[in-house]
């Protein structure tokens, strides 16, 4: 049974209930020194399962270390405790979000031993990305006027909460002019990534997308994808995207844990009309791979029961 709408461990041990007390005067809260991650959990013939958790265990660990945050747990201890909360929830379908982040008590910036490291792991309901409706999404994007922060300031790879205010003027600025999601390029002005979702596109039958060297993290779903694309023979190409080859591209789509795989439907002016084929071929099975319907290329289920 859910026992409320988000269930909560926190440190070690589950809360009754999704309120937990802070410090006022907690680092994280201040300076966005927190590390997090997004998950998914799925219904699946077997039961419900996590969508590739130790990928996403290992990049939490990753950014933790960037920021000196010492965890007490380690991944297999951290895997262990997402199982045991998603199951604790009683829920089939839910969103994951672990974070690991400085406490109280200093305003100083830097956290030294001051702070304690804490960890905190949410689940949450998820009924798609947008609730209510059982169509597949269709975005319609614009090119940002903000630059993706270089690396050389913040490490794109590194899921850090301080990182997103980027991607929340961004997307707030997309939003204001009427667009679902907004494209971000880097200083070189080359296409970024969306504020939430890795980008591909389809050019001449050839899937391509960009690296780490374009300022992006570095997406399981994006892994994901150019896995099942090259087990299904389909040229993958891995270096920079310019605006002029989004512009000329067959297809685009976003990728990301929440948005799964969604077809660029309009980039700013330009019609892309609907969703392509190559990008309704790998929606569709990846779509299937995390609903356990198709078999997946490795191990990247991990039952919860
Ligand atoms: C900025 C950014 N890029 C890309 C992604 C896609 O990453 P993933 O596929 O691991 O969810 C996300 C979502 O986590 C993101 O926040």
């Amino acid at each position: 049974m859910t026992r409320t709408a988000t269930t909560v461990w926190l440190d070690g041990t589950l809360l009754d209930d999704d309120r937990m007390q802070l410090h006022a005067l907690t680092h994280a809260l201040h300076y966005g020194s927190s590390v997090f991650e997004g998950i998914r959990v799925y219904p699946t013939p077997r039961g419900p399962a996590v969508f590739r958790l130790r990928e996403h265990v290992d990049r939490l660990i990753a950014g933790a270390a960037t920021y000196g945050m010492e965890l007490a747990w380690d991944a297999d201890a951290l895997i262990e405790a997402i199982v045991a909360t998603v199951r604790s929830s009683g829920r089939e379908a839910a969103y994951v979000r672990p974070l690991a982040f400085f406490g109280g008590e200093t305003v100083r910036l830097n956290p030294g031993r001051e702070c304690p490291v804490h960890v905190m792991i949410a689940v949450l309901p998820f009924e798609g990305l947008i609730p209510g409706s059982t169509e597949a999404p269709r975005f319609r994007a614009t090119l940002s006027p903000f630059m993706k922060t270089p690396s050389r300031a913040l490490p794109s790879t590194v899921k850090a909460g301080g990182h997103y205010t980027n991607s929340i003027r961004a997307l707030a600025e997309a939003q204001a002019r009427g667009f679902d999601e907004t494209i971000l390029r880097n200083e070189r002005g080359e296409i970024a990534e969306g504020s939430g979702e890795n980008v591909f596109i389809v050019q001449g039958g050839e899937l391509i997308t960009n690296d780490v060297d374009a300022d992006i993290l570095l997406g399981i779903t994006r892994a994901s994808v150019l896995a099942i694309a090259r087990e299904a023979g389909i040229t993958t190409r891995i270096r920079p995207i310019t605006t002029a080859d989004l512009a000329g591209s067959d297809e685009a789509f976003f990728t990301g844990t929440a948005a799964e795989v969604v077809p660029i439907v309009q980039i700013d002016e330009r019609e892309m009309g609907d969703e392509g084929p190559l990008t309704r071929r790998l929606r569709t099975t990846y779509t299937e791979i995390v609903r356990g319907s198709r078999p997946a290329p490795g191990p990247w289920l991990t039952q919860v029961s």
